[in-house]
């Protein structure tokens, strides 16, 4: 067993440490430890300690210690605030009680009635944009994916059912992430989380009360899960299926929009590849229909797009954990109290891994280049029995957006320069200026 713990970044504040760094550009912080010290170091947040690790052995020890040595639940204490007690914020033995429901959400049948759902709203949104004009794509993405989000998991009446103001609700419970702050200070921002969260159990909970009423009318997510049986036999109750929906509708739309609108916005940079692409698209797509699963899986161009730009610009770009029982990686100590950080920043750019990582390369995830084999290499959809439950959802949702948008119109990016905005629960780009036109 070794003893020491890993080394201290530099430039850390007394009593603070590194948390304003951390809460100012994480990403530089990360790089910043990797170039003083490789893929293991420590920063201090506040009195805590934290390990910030990359590379695939260190990773994949992370994702295959999760709920052994590590917590996960304890690391998302201040989601916890925001979603309530349900999947990773849930205690332990609540989250494998709850684990058939989560299952059930995303059982292979049901892709079906998502992908439905996404060709009817994608549809729907390139329709309302006319035939010609000027976007913030980054905004467009964010509203699409919750629409996209609300029929695919509340069905087709769900504007009706969750009322006009729902979204702002939502923002208000976003907004409010924060991992540093103590989640109970009656500051204003925590305030307007505990009124939506109060606004949002109102809307679930007549939801909830219809279906129970009238079970004959019903036979969606909702009356599904009123009646899966969980590990222990049990259902679940009202709140717990509300926090569901909640934490669901949360991991659904933030991330996958940041994820289309860098993917979206990388392909118009680089117009060679985006050729591949609609030549792949012409070749193997009738102009104008829907896509299925089918169809979705001959498009090899777009999923290698979707890869690299997961890749580059991660949504989810740093997972935690808590040290519960002391353990060693990549050769150092861990002690019990300490937090893991897995960060992508650093994981994605390995050069022995990635070949050029700093350079747009789709290809080196086709098959015959092979470059991140090794599932912990890429860590934007997270891993082992963790891993994004949603990620399929999500890449099948990018896909339809990208084909159903280049199908239909000519894009010339406008935007010169596109930063990384950084949010507590995922990234997205800043502005991305498009102007569009009718092919
Ligand atoms: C590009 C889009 C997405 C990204 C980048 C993403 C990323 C992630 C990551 C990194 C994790 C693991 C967190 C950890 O280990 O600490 C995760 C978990 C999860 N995601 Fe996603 N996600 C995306 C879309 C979605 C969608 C669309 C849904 C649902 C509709 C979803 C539902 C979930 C759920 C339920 C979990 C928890 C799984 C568990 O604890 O067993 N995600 N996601």
């Amino acid at each position: 067993m070794t003893v020491n713990t890993p080394p201290v970044l530099s430039g850390g504040w007394p009593v603070l440490g590194h948390a304003l760094e951390m809460m100012r550009n994480r990403e530089s912080l990360f790089k910043r430890g990797f170039q003083e010290h490789g893929d293991v170091f420590a920063i201090k947040l506040g009195p805590r300690y934290a390990a910030v690790v990359s590379g695939a052995e260190n990773n994949k020890l992370f994702y295959t210690q999760t709920d052994k040595t590590l917590n996960m639940q304890d690391a998302y204490q201040f989601l916890k605030a925001s979603l309530g007690e349900v999947l990773f914020t849930a205690s332990k033995e609540a989250y494998y009680n709850q684990r058939p429901a989560l299952q059930e959400v995303f059982r292979r049948e049901r892709m079906v009635d998502y992908i439905r759902a996404m060709n009817i709203e994608i549809q729907h949104w390139i329709d309302g944009l006319g035939d010609a004009g000027e976007m913030d794509f980054s905004a467009e993405m964010l509203r699409l994916a919750q629409f996209v989000a609300g029929h695919a998991l509340i069905g087709p009446k769900y504007q009706k059912e969750l009322g006009a103001g729902f979204w702002d609700l939502y923002l208000n419970i976003s907004r409010s992430l924060d991992p540093i702050l103590p989640p109970s200070l009656p500051i204003p921002k925590f305030r307007r989380r505990d009124k939506a969260k109060a606004a949002i159990n109102h809307i679930f909970s007549g939801m909830i009360e219809e279906r129970r009423q009238l079970p004959d009318q019903y036979d969606d997510l909702i009356s599904t899960l009123l009646r899966t049986p969980l590990k222990d036999g049990s259902v679940m109750d009202d709140q717990t299926i509300i926090n569901m929906f909640t934490g669901l509708l949360f991991a659904g739309h933030e991330t996958t929009a940041g994820q289309a609108a860098w993917t979206v916005a990388q392909l118009l940079q680089h117009s060679d590849y985006l050729g591949l692409v609609m030549a792949e698209l012409n070749m193997k797509l009738k102009p104008d229909s829907d896509l299925n699963q089918e169809s979705i899986n001959q498009l090899d161009h777009i999923a290698w797009a979707i890869e690299e730009t997961t890749r580059m610009y991660p949504s989810a770009d740093l997972q935690m954990r808590t040290v519960e029982q002391p353990l060693d990686l990549g050769g150092y100590h861990l002690p019990v109290g300490w937090q893991v950080i897995v960060n992508a920043a650093n994981s994605h750019y390995l050069p022995e891994v990635f070949k050029d990582p700093y350079v747009y390369d789709p290809l080196r995830w086709s098959p015959e280049r092979g470059e991140g084999k090794n599932p912990f290499t890429l860590v934007g959809f997270g891993g082992g029995i963790h891993k994004c439950t949603g990620m399929n959802f999500a890449k099948n949702e990018m896909i339809i957006i990208i084909v159903k948008l280049l199908q239909t119109f000519e894009l010339e990016l406008l935007s010169q320069e596109i930063r990384v905005v950084q949010g507590a629960g995922a990234n997205h780009p800043s502005e991305i200026k498009i102007r569009y036109k009718k092919r």
